[in-house]
């Protein structure tokens, strides 16, 4: 065990009230020792740290000043006076927190916090998109990088999608790149979906191309993609009184099979304002540690081995270590910065 001092005493017990029956004590001692230097640094460099839902438990209840989803934690970094931003999340985030905050230094606490659906399309691809379908309106979902969100008009993400397809009103729209997500929009809408890379039909008259409402591209969550609806009805055997969660990223068969969908926050604010027997989260299966530990009076049921290898790579000491060197800072050029801004800015005025 580390020799603790004072403030790191007072984080241990602090963090054991909600963690004890999630992390294990000798892991909470360390733990609370790096969170309270932490939090230290974080004063001398007036800094916020930001944590996205999928953190793991020790880092989610200790040092963020702020938790959220994407949307809320993006309205934070818009509005933070602090000189410096910690985003513990992926890169993504990041890039939009300096999208929104240019003036700040926003440190990312490790260089390999990708996403897969952010790697799934470039920016060449939605000019190519632009191309075979002129004049339709893109938006790109806040799983994307600057120079892809640069290229599109507007921005979502999953707690605004359906709200941001509904605000542009308009016939048809190109809805990028996740394919499940766009899926469940185009349902909740009432639209049509194509995907030109997958069914490429060169006969299709443009009739037919107008019935359309949802133009969508094939990139999906390494994670989300892996709950079946097979798994859902094996629980459901078990539990007939089970409630189930989703996150739109999921397929529209196994969201269409669950009791309730939608963002990190939303499933977080379900747990906490229902009374279920039980609950089984399909997502981030971190979150669902955080859950419990919030919620020690409520049963959450486990499906969950996919830990986001992304998310995964964020760690306190990682992050004690960017205050410490200020590693690493979240550079984008200006004029993909400001291109990009007009599509997260527009998101943020519809809601
Ligand atoms: P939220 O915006 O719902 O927090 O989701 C982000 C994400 O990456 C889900 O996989
Ligand atoms: Fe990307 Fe999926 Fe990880 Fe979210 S859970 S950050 S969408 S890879």
């Amino acid at each position: 065990m580390p020799a603790t001092s004072a403030s790191a005493e007072a984080m241990y017990e602090q963090m054991k009230t909600k963690l004890e029956r999630v992390v294990p004590d000798v892991e909470l001692r360390i733990k609370a020792e790096l969170a309270s230097r932490i939090i230290k640094l974080k004063k001398e460099r007036n800094a916020v740290i930001l944590g996205h839902n999928y953190m793991e438990p020790a880092l989610f209840h200790s040092v963020p000043d702020y938790t959220g989803d994407s949307l809320e934690l993006s309205r934070i970094a818009a509005t933070t006076d602090k000189d410096v931003i910690v985003f513990c999340g992926v890169r993504f985030m990041a890039e939009t927190a300096k999208i929104l905050s240019p003036d700040k230094t926003v440190l990312i606490p490790s260089p390999k916090a990708g996403c897969f659906l952010a790697e799934s399309i470039t920016a060449q691809d939605v000019r190519n998109l632009r191309k075979q379908y002129p004049g339709v309106p893109v938006v790109t979902y806040v799983n994307t990088y600057a120079d892809v969100k640069a290229e599109s008009d507007y921005c979502c993400t999953s707690g605004n999608a359906v709200k941001v397809v509904q605000a542009i009103g308009a016939d048809r729209i190109i809805f990028l790149p996740d394919e499940y997500l766009a899926a469940n929009v185009a349902r909740e809408s009432g639209k049509k979906i194509i995907f030109p890379t997958r069914t490429p039909r060169p006969d299709v008259t443009e009739k037919e191309n107008l019935e359309y409402g949802l133009i969508g591209w094939t990139g999906r969550c390494e994670v989300h993609e892996k709950f079946t609806t097979e798994d859902i009805e094996n629980v459901r055997k078990k539990f007939p009184e089970v409630v189930i969660l989703t996150h739109p990223e999921c397929s529209p068969e196994v969201v269409a099979a669950s009791d309730f969908s939608g963002s990190t926050s939303a499933m977080i604010r379900y747990v906490a304002e229902t009374n279920a027997p039980q609950y089984l989260l399909l997502t981030e299966c971190a979150m669902g540690d955080n859950i419990a530990a919030e919620n020690p009076d409520k049963e959450m049921l486990r499906l969950c081995s996919v830990r986001c290898p992304h998310m995964n790579e964020i760690t306190l000491e990682d992050t004690l270590a960017a205050l410490q060197e200020t590693q690493y800072v979240v550079d984008l050029d200006e004029e993909v910065r400001r291109k990009a801004l007009r599509a997260v800015e527009r998101m943020l005025e519809i809601g």
